[in-house]
């Protein structure tokens, strides 16, 4: 099976109807105590992506955000005292990201514009940033390729810096996709796992990608600066949904520093960070 020909508008549709970590928090939407539960939360269960961010690394430089969702990560580029820009193909996410950007007066910090990543330049003005940072969003579109050729040849200058999250191919949730969800059917399994790869079901896109085909993906115009997997959901789910954090038996039976090994080898982010030559 392949995504190439998804039409972009059931992508669109997709995470306009449950925008990424919606349900992070139980407070009114919209609400400075939402927004700051959605945080809590969100680094809670993934403490990794602070370190990866480098927030404020990006103090007084200019960074383009490709798929910002609800913006946490966005708020704490601004916070940290850089100036950005923060596109997303959902309305609906970036409409929240933007009231979040008011609540916390980091407004006049941060561009909001809809747009579709594969073909950024014509939605967002070409021109080169210090960071160009996208997490957990190039593996759904349809066509990553495109995406990068976009960033490649319109938003990056030599020591431009490039971090981006892809779904990792060899990781315990695609064994836990395998186990759970295919009955054996294991020519469906990247069908499945697009099916299962997000909180809400029947995600149109989701490609994985190992190191190898990665680094293949951004070509020899980046230089790889650090490559790492991390990230195992330890939580059972139907508790995980009504705010509690109780592992599955075998991550309690299993102790953190053999947890925290097994997430560097089977992690389900694979986060690399590259250098524009
Ligand atoms: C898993 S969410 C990640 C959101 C955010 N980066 C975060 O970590 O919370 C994926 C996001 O990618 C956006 N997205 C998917 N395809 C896109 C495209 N072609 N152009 C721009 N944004 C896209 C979705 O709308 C969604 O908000």
């Amino acid at each position: 099976m392949s995504f190439n020909n998804t039409p972009i508008e059931l992508v669109e549709k997709y995470w306009d109807d449950r925008p990424c970590n919606i349900r992070h928090s139980t407070a009114a939407i919209g609400t400075k105590k939402y927004f700051d539960e959605v945080e809590e939360r969100k680094y809670f269960v993934e403490p990794h992506i602070p370190d990866f961010a480098e927030f404020n690394r990006w103090k007084g430089k200019k960074v383009l955000e490709i798929g910002c969702g609800i913006g946490t990560d966005t708020i704490n580029f601004a916070r940290a005292g850089a100036t950005v820009t923060a596109v997303d193909l959902s309305s609906k996410s970036l409409a929240l990201a933007t009231e979040r950007s008011k609540i916390y007066n980091l407004f006049d910090q941060i561009t909001f514009i809809k747009a579709d990543v594969e073909s950024l330049s014509k939605y967002v003005e070409p021109e080169p940033y210090d960071l160009v940072y996208s997490f957990g969003v190039l593996h759904h579109t349809p066509n990553p390729e495109n995406a990068i050729r976009e960033i490649k040849e319109n938003f990056v200058t030599s020591g431009s810096t490039v971090k981006l999250m892809m779904y990792n191919r060899y990781s315990w949730k695609v064994i836990w996709i395998l186990l759970t969800e295919s009955k054996g059917r294991f020519w469906k399994i990247t069908e499945l796992i697009a099916k299962n790869s997000e909180a809400q079901t029947g995600c149109p896109v989701t490609y994985t990608y190992t190191p190898k085909s990665l680094r293949k993906l951004l070509g020899n115009t980046f230089e790889t600066k650090n490559i790492f997997v991390n990230h195992i959901f330890p939580y059972r789910i139907s508790e995980y949904v009504q705010y509690r954090y109780n592992k599955m038996w075998y991550f309690q039976l299993l102790p953190s520093v053999l947890f925290r090994l097994l997430e560097r080898k089977l992690g389900w982010h694979l986060c690399i960070t590259s250098q524009s030559r």
